[in-house]
């Protein structure tokens, strides 16, 4: 079978890497990709959100099943555009039509999903421009600190967390009226601060039936002891060392099952991955956050854990027989550092030549933010490489990890030396 991953993170080059060895594999070829997916597929020289361009790739390399990294497509109907085209609609598509796909496209919409179908979060309300006085309101009755979520995708950057009143006041209006993240935010979603430690769960469903995926904790700030501004992730562990059993049964029964059946009784057709932001307060699972695709960098810790064929699951997911497969995992946890360009999350330069890959032991480089020019590659993102790790604990496997990040360099990379600080 030919298939097409669409994305260009480390979290596409590990999905590359992984379904590089199926069986069941002819050709792969990935959009717009990166150097990591030079080495294990074709790239494709096409934006993901660009839908008839990715059409046009999918009849002429007679693609039949294309895997969707990103949300951004996934929220703007890529899959429902698949559905409705005649030449496309047998391609199988892993990544939710756009209804489903608002679970992560609107934080409004995954609020009242959550509370109509009693799985456990934060309480909130939301507000418009319309209702800011009554927003103030809201924010008096509540205690610091203050939890404002734009509603809308704001590429990682629309939730605020703020101590002061006065401060939460300020930023609400911003938000709503003055419009900071754009039409993102022209709904905001105030809700009650949590307090416990945060996880992400993942599983794979065909919409009827799922498959669990190992879980995964990652970093996002990116300075040592979380501190500083919020990026994609500075790192990753798999499996989370205080999810013991009992938490995770919990998580399953009271989250995983009920957002599940949730879809199945609200008839939002799902097929994907789900990612399940949560965070642990008194030992109870409460979720943060939906994701309607599988979060980057916590692929590059997750993918290399599962020992099934990854290919296989996927056929049967778009087949709608997720429930006749079993997933197998490797008992070792994983563990991977992202190097970043120097300056990132904010601006940072690009074409730097990087030193080192080929010198790696007893890790595994996903590429990110990197492109190849004259027989070199080069930084081409503010996040560049994902090295990984296994270990037979998160410790062994980031001891490992560090010593290879060593042997790498480029001009001005930057790092976290404490992934794992607080476990
Ligand atoms: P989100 O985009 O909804 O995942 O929010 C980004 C980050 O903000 C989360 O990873 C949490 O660290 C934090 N956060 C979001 N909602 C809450 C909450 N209700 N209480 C405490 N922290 C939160
Ligand atoms: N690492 C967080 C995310 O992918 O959303």
């Amino acid at each position: 079978m030919n298939v097409l991953i669409l994305g260009s993170g480390g979290r596409e080059h590990a999905i590359a890497w992984k379904l590089n060895q199926s069986n069941l594999l002819n050709k792969l070829f990935i959009a717009p990709g990166n150097a990591g997916t030079a080495e294990v597929g074709r790239n494709l020289n096409i934006q993901p959100t660009d839908f008839n361009e990715v059409k046009q790739a999918v009849i002429s390399n007679n693609i039949s099943l294309v895997i969707v990294g990103p949300e951004d497509p996934l929220v703007l109907g890529i899959h429902d555009y698949f559905l409705a085209d005649e030449m496309l609609k047998d391609v199988m598509v892993i990544g939710p039509q756009k209804k489903a796909a608002q679970l992560e496209g609107s934080k409004e919409f995954a609020k009242k999903f959550m509370i109509k179908h009693q799985i456990p979060t934060a309480k909130y309300k939301s507000f418009t421009a319309d209702s800011l006085a009554e927003g103030y309101t809201f924010l008096e009755s509540l205690n610091a600190p203050y939890v404002l979520k734009a509603d809308g995708l704001a590429a990682g950057k629309g939730v605020l967390i703020l101590k002061i009143l006065q401060e939460a006041k300020n930023e609400l209006k911003e938000m709503l009226s003055n419009q900071k993240f754009g039409k993102a935010s022209a709904k905001v979603v105030i809700e009650e601060f949590l307090d416990g430690i945060e996880l992400s769960c993942f599983v794979l469903t065909d919409g009827i039936n799922y498959v669990n995926l190992p879980n995964a904790k990652d970093y996002k700030r990116i300075g040592e002891g979380d501190t500083g501004l919020n990026t994609g992730g500075m790192g990753a562990i798999s499996p989370v060392p205080f999810a013991s059993k009992e938490f995770l049964e919990k998580v399953e029964k009271q989250v995983i099952i009920p957002t599940i059946e949730g879809l199945k009784k609200d008839e939002i057709p799902y097929q994907g991955f789900i990612f399940f932001g949560l965070i642990m307060v008194n030992n109870e699972p409460k979720v943060i956050e939906y994701n309607c695709r599988m979060g980057d960098p916590e692929t590059e810790v997750v993918i290399p854990r599962i020992k099934s064929d990854l290919l296989e699951l996927f056929i049967a997911t778009g087949e709608h027989k997720l429930n006749t497969k079993k997933i197998e995992f490797y008992k070792e946890s994983a563990a991977t550092v992202m190097l970043v360009s120097g300056g990132y999350p904010e601006a940072y330069e690009k074409g730097k030549i990087i030193k080192g890959i080929d010198a790696i032991e007893n890790s595994i480089v996903f590429q990110a933010g990197t492109a190849n020019k004259n027989d070199k590659i080069i930084t081409n993102g503010g996040r560049v490489l994902a090295v990984t790790s296994y270990g037979e604990n998160f410790k062994d496997a980031l001891k490992k990890s560090y010593q290879n990040v060593e042997k790498i360099s480029f001009e001005k990379m930057n790092f976290r030396k404490d992934i794992g600080f607080d476990l």
